[in-house]
Order: C-alpha cells, then structure tokens, then sequence
C-alpha cells in the first residue's frame, strides 16, 4: 500500500478488445483530449437522464451534481474549452434557491451541510476562475456573494454545545445524523472558508478555516499523524470516533490547508499540518502507485456517492502540486523534498500514474470509453457511473499546468465583491503550448502508454513495492 520512495515498474500486459482513452501524461494536448472525451460522456450522461435543470437523477444524490459542475468549471479553466460553460451556468442557478444559498425547496428536506457546500464550493471555482453569469432575473448576484451567503449560514450552524465545536452534519434536528459531526462537513466548511479568505483577501474566513482545522485536531477528527476519520457522535461528545477513512474527507482537508497554508505565507505550524495530511493519504489511499479507495474497494462494494469520492483528493493534491511548483513563498517543493515537505515528493507520480491507470480503466460499454472505478488493474472493472467519469477526469484535469486564480482585484469576467476591482490578475496565464513538458522530475516514467485501438495489446505498467 505504501508507495515506495524508490519505485520499480514492470510492466503488465493486458488484453484489451477496446478503445481506451489514450493519454500522455507528459503532453497538454494529449490530457486535454482526454479530459474532453470524458467532460463529453458526463454531459450525455446529464442530457440523457436529467429531468430537473441543474440535477443528475436518482441514484446520484444532490451533492454530486454540485461536485460535477464543479469540475466541469475546472476543465472549462484548464483546457479552455467552453463548450459546457452555459449549461453549468444555468444548472448552478437553478439550484440556488429563494435566498442564493443552495437550499433549494426541494432539497431543503434532506440536505446536509456537506451537500450545501458542495454548491457552495462549485460557485467559488465560478468565481476564482471568472465563469460567466447567465443572462437572468438573479444575475445580479455574484458567484462569490453565493459563496458567501453560504459560509454565513454555516457559520451560524456552528455548534459550541457539543464536542467543543464543530459543524452537525444535517442541517435540521428531524434528519438523522443531525447529532453525526463529520469530517466530510467540517472539511469542505474549512474548505469553503480558506478560499474564500485568498479570494477577498478578508481574514475573518481564514481565521474561521483555521479555527475549523484546529477543532479537528483537538476533538482528534485528525489524528496528529494528520489520518482523516470519518466522524464522531455529539451523544456521546465526540469521543468516539469512526476510523474509516475516504479520500473526499482527506481532500477537502487538504485542500483547506494547502489555502491556509499559502495565506499564512508557510507559517511552520500549516505547512506541518499539510504535510502530515498529505503524507497519510499515501498510507492509506495509495495501491500499487494509483489512488484507490481503500475502505471500499476491496470488497468492490463502494455506494454511488463513494465511487466520486477519489476525485475531491485528486483535486486536492493537485493544489498542492500547484503551491509547490509555482510558490516560490511556501517553501513547498513537490520536486525535491526538503525538511518541510519530506513526504510530498510522491504527489506528482502518484497523480501522473493516476492518470495513466485512469485512462487504460476508461475503455468499458459499447462506446469502448465508459471508465471504470478501481485504477490498480489498469483496466476497465466494469463498474460504470458518473463517479467514475468524475475521477478520470479530474484525474486528467490534475497532471494540467497551473492556471492562476482570480480574487477580488481580477479585472473581467463576474466575480467582483462589492465593488472593489484592480485588476492585474489573469485568469489564464499559465502555458496551453502542445507537446510541452508539465512536471518535469515525475517518477512514473516508465508507465507504458495504452495503445488501445481494436483490438489491442496494452501495456499498463504498474508500479510495486
Ligand atoms: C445518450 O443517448 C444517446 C442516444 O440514445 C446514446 O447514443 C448515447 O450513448 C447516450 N450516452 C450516454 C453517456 O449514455
Ligand atoms: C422541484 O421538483 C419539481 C417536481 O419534480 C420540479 O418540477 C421542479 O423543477 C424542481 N425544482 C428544482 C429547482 O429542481
Ligand atoms: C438585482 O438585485 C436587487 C437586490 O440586490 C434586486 O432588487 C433586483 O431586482 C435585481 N435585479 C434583477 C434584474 O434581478
Ligand atoms: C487587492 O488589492 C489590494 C490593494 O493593492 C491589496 O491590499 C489586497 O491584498 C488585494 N487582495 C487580494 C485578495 O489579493
Ligand atoms: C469579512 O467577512 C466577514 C464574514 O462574512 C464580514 O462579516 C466582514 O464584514 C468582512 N469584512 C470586510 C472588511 O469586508
Ligand atoms: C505532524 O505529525 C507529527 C508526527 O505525528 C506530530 O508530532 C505533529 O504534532 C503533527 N503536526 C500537525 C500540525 O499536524
Ligand atoms: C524545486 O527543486 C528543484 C530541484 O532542486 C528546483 O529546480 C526547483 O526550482 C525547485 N522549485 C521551487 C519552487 O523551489
Ligand atoms: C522550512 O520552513 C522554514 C519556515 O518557513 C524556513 O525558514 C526554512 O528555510 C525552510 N527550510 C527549507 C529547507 O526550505
Ligand atoms: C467484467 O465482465 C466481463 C464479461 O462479463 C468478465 O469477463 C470480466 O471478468 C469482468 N471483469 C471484472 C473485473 O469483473
Ligand atoms: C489600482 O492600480 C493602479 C495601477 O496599478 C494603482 O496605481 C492604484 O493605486 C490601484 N488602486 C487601488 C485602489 O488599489
Ligand atoms: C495544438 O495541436 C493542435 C492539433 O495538432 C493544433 O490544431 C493546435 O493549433 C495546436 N495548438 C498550439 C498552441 O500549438
Ligand atoms: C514523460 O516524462 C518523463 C519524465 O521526463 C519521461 O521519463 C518519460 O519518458 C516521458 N514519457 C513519455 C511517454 O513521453
């Protein structure tokens, strides 16, 4: 399970009798092409099955709906493809609800806190990457005031009665799990506050991303090694916790410490925080060199919502990689480790091999391309979803250069707060230049590269101990 510090690949081969999705991991065109063919499959999937504007119907719950205009928000940003960028746009704001909070009268009955922000979240990827607003009645309300209107409620939320603090998973007393405080909630609240803290530049969201990372810690939500559980009941005040762990919970964790940790300019304390986070999930989460879930997958029986969950902890490390290959400031280098970051030198080949694996599992159904769940085989598993979608094409997205984010002083687009616009920020300046090298010290080399057309021999390569 442990990826190791020096790898040896060999390689496996494997009969394939269709079309995988091809993919270098060391070319941009090659990445986006593929993103593009899954960001295609996920609309189809959308356009075939939706019945209500905004929403993937049943067995996909309300927040995985908000998770995929999320990414598609993403991949609209990373490979500049537009295509999709007015139907998220109409989708977001369909499901915004009366007061801009994403409680929309139909979901308001069984909505948790975790599925709230999910919305939440995918309206500040709107607002860091400039999404256009619709042309409609609530235009006029920005992505980030959407963001915002949702931190201000759950800042209410927060509950000092039970575990010394925390965020209750429900939203509402009549919902089970009402006395549930989990990892999932309180990540994507610390999540949702980081960023908006970088985007307006406003410490009072910092502050409360590092309030909610230090709860964690303190009522042992993280162990000290920086492992994830899952959550823990107010009845008993949180003293007993649920070890499972799931890379969602990791991601949205890691994703609000890598926020928090560039916004405290590396301060010691963060940078520890997000190595110990980040260097668990290798402990964990990591099968033969490729990200898996590894509370589920074994026994293959992972639910609807967990076969999306390997996506949240890819897009996290990919923000990692980003602070460690562009911020000069953090001391974070992914490269080459130093005494900050000893563990982090494993992030870009797990996410190069991730891809790889992602892809050679994308080659399943009648279009050859359906993409499987488990990424160790290289191979599709059939196990066909929107999850599954999802992770391949994050997993794409996440070997991407960087694009810089916006915040409050970015000229264009929609994004403004009140005002307040200085623009120097640009919301697409990293490099698009086909056949360009993107991270150059991965250690996943020696992957093969599926040759799948026909019937094929592909050679997956998979990294052992
Ligand atoms: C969507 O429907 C069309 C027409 O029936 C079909 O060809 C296509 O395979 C479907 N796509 C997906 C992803 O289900
Ligand atoms: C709420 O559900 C009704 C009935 O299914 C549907 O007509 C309506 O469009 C839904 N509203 C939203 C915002 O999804
Ligand atoms: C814009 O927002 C204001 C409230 O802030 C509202 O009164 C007005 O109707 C909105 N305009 C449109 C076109 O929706
Ligand atoms: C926006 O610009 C102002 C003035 O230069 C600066 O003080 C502030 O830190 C900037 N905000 C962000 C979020 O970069
Ligand atoms: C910062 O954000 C908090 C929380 O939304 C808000 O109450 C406060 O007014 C903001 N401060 C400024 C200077 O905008
Ligand atoms: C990081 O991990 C070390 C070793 O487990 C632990 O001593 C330390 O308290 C952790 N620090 C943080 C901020 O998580
Ligand atoms: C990371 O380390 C490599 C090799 O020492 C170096 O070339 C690169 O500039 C470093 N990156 C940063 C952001 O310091
Ligand atoms: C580690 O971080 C500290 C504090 O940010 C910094 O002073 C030190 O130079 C860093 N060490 C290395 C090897 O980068
Ligand atoms: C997938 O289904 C095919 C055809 O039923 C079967 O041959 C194959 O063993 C299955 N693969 C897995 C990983 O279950
Ligand atoms: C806006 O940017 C200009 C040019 O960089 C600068 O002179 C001016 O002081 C800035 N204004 C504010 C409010 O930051
Ligand atoms: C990238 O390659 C495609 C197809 O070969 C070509 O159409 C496009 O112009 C190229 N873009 C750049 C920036 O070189
Ligand atoms: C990708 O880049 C790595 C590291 O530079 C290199 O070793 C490898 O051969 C490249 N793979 C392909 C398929 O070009």
């Amino acid at each position: 399970m442990h990826f190791p510090s020096t790898i040896g690949g060999i390689c496996l081969a494997v009969t394939s009798l269709t079309h995988a999705i091809n993919v270098d991991v060391n070319t941009t065109q090659s990445l986006t092409t593929a993103a593009k063919a899954v960001a295609s499959r996920i609309v189809e999937i959308y356009s075939n099955t939706s019945t209500n504007i905004g929403l993937f119907p049943a067995p996909y719950y309300f927040w995985e709906s908000g998770l995929t205009w999320d990414t598609l928000i993403l991949y609209w940003a990373l490979t500049g493809d537009s295509t999709y960028n007015d139907l998220v746009g109409e989708a977001l704001l369909s499901q915004m609800g009366s007061n801009n909070d994403f409680m929309p009268a139909n979901q308001t009955k069984n909505e948790g806190n975790d599925d709230q922000a999910f919305w939440a979240l995918a309206a500040m990827t709107a607002a860091e990457r400039g999404l256009p607003t619709p042309q409609e009645a609530s235009a006029n309300v920005t992505w980030i005031q959407r963001a915002q209107t949702v931190f201000d409620e759950q800042v209410a939320r927060w509950d000092d009665q039970s575990c010394g603090g925390g965020l209750r998973w429900q939203i509402f007393p009549f919902n089970n799990g009402y006395d549930y405080k989990n990892a999932l909630t309180n990540g994507n609240f610390a999540q949702l506050a980081a960023r908006l803290g970088a985007f307006t530049g406003n410490a009072t969201y910092t502050h409360w991303a590092m309030k909610t990372l230090q709860w964690s810690y303190d009522s042992g939500l993280i162990s000290s090694s920086g492992a994830v559980y899952d959550g823990f009941s107010t009845t008993t005040n949180c003293s007993q916790a649920n070890h499972i762990q799931w890379t969602a919970s990791a991601g949205a964790y890691i994703s609000a410490a890598a926020s928090v940790m560039s916004a405290t300019n590396a301060a010691p304390f963060w940078t520890t925080a997000l190595n110990n986070l980040t260097s668990a999930i290798d402990l964990v989460f990591v099968q033969d060199g490729v990200l898996y879930e590894s509370a589920c997958a074994p026994g293959n029986y992972c639910s609807t919502d967990q076969l999306a969950f390997k996506s949240i902890l890819l897009r996290a490390l990919s923000m990692v990689q980003d602070l460690g290959t562009t911020d000069s400031t953090t001391n974070f280098n992914t490269t080459t480790p130093n005494s900050n970051n000893t563990s982090l030198a494993f992030i870009t080949p797990l996410l190069r091999a991730s891809a790889q694996a992602a892809a050679a599992a994308c080659s399943g159904g009648t279009s050859g391309k359906d993409c499987g769940s488990d990424w160790t085989t290289a191979n599709y598993d059939n196990s066909t979803g929107l999850g599954q979608e999802l992770n391949a094409l994050q997993a794409f997205l996440s070997n991407l250069p960087k694009k810089e984010v916006r915040n409050v002083n970015s000229t264009g687009g929609s994004m403004g707060t009140s005002g307040v616009s200085n623009g120097t920020g640009n919301g697409s300046s990293a490099g698009t230049s086909n056949g360009t090298q993107i991270y150059s010290s991965g250690a996943a080399g020696s992957l093969g590269v599926a040759i799948g057309m026909g019937v094929s021999l592909m050679f997956a390569c998979a990294l052992l101990l």
